[in-house]
This record gives C-alpha cells, structure tokens and sequence, in this order.
C-alpha cells in the first residue's frame, strides 16, 4: 500500500486556515482520497492538553525556548500516535499547522536559535516532511483584525500579540516558501474564498494525480 501525502496549512492569525483545511477534507474526498484532518498544538488528547497549556494567558512566564519545547512535546505526540500510524495506512492527513510555525512564530518572531529548531526537528520527526505546505498570506494588522474580531475579549497568549510580532512570522513564512518553492504555495489569503478554493485544489490535484497513475 502507498504511504499517504502529509500536506500541511500555515500561515498567521486570521488566514482562513481553518476553513481551508475543511475545504481540503472534503475535496479530496470527492477525488476519493481517504484523509483526516488534524492540527498543532493538539491532534492527540495529550497534546492537546500542552495547547491548553501553551496558549493559555495570564499564568507564569514562558521563555521562547520553553515555548518552543511544548510545541515540539505536542508534536512528537501527534506524529508518533497520529500522523504517522495514518500515512502508514495510506490515508492523506491534512496538518493545520506543523514545523513551519514553529520556525515561523518561535524562530522568525521569537528570536528561538534555527539550529536549536533543526535538532529538535532531526529528533521529533527525522523522516518526515510534509509533501506539500499551503501557505496562506496575508499582510499581519488584516489577519490580527479578523482573529480578534472572532475571539473578542479571550484572546490567546498569541492573538494578543503585537502586529509586528506577525509581521515577523509573516515574513518567515514567506523566506520558507523562497527556500523551498517546490513543498511551498503560497496563496492569497486576502482573495475570495472561490479563489482561494480553487487554488487549493490546482496545488493539491497534482498530488492526487500522482498518486492515481503510481
Ligand atoms: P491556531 O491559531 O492555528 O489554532 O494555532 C495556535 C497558536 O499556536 C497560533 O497562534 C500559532 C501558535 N503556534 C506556534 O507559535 N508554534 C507552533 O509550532 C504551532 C504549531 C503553533
């Protein structure tokens, strides 16, 4: 049996990921593609409760580097006991959220060292990689407002972030799609949602595509 695609949906506050990844699920799907849905922090009970943990304001201080250790805690969860069980069935899992957040928000935003990134990657998941990232841009102070429209006054430790923390993520997302231009597409999150739709399916029918004729 074929291993399943691991595509994984990033992009700042307010980029429409979300309904995205609803989209994904349900057009591969009807290209009769087996896939779930998931996303980080979270996608196992456990990691879930470090979300909680990690996003929750207001309790005692957490330093960039123990920020991005709960991140890669939740993420060796999800990839032992989720993600990889799943492609090793052959189904597609669709990420909201992987290992360019933590580069983008940890590492571009946070100031976190790129090798300690690398070596807790290496560690976490040394053979994966997703086989497509969509990227879904926006300029920062446009997704910050459509994020804090939605969560008003519960805002997480992360929407209550300054516009130019974003922007920094913003433009460390935008370096990942120039290094890898071939895992990357980078789609305009502020287009309407038929187009953005559409360009989600152009990027992904190539995947299914290959798969089919494999
Ligand atoms: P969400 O908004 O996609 O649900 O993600 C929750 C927050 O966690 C979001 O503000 C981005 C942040 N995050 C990181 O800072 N680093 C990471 O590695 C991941 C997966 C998420």
């Amino acid at each position: 049996m074929n291993r399943g695609r691991f595509i994984t949906l990033e992009g700042i506050e307010g980029a429409g990921k979300t309904t995205a990844a609803t989209f994904v699920l349900r057009w591969l799907r009807e290209q009769g593609v087996a896939a779930l849905a998931t996303r980080e922090p979270g996608g196992t009970p456990l990691a879930e409760r470090i979300r909680q943990i990690a996003l929750e304001r207001g309790g005692e201080a957490v330093s960039p580097v123990t920020e991005t250790l709960l991140m890669f805690a939740a993420r060796a969860l999800h990839v032992q006991n989720v993600i990889l069980p799943a492609l090793a069935r052959g189904e597609w899992v669709i990420c909201d959220r992987f290992t360019d957040a933590t580069r983008a928000y940890q590492g571009s935003g946070r100031g976190v060292d790129p090798r300690l990134l690398d070596t807790l990657a290496t560690a976490v998941h040394p053979e994966l990689e997703p086989d497509c990232t969509l990227l879904f841009d926006l300029p920062a102070a446009a997704g910050l407002a459509r994020a804090r429209g939605r969560s008003g006054s519960n805002a997480d430790r992360f929407e209550a972030e300054t516009v130019s923390f974003f922007e920094k993520a913003r433009a460390g997302y935008l370096a990942l799609a120039k290094a890898e231009p071939n895992r990357f597409r980078v789609v305009d999150a502020l287009a309407p949602l038929a187009e953005v739709e559409r360009a989600v399916s152009a990027a992904l029918s190539g995947l299914v595509h290959k798969e089919t004729v494999a």
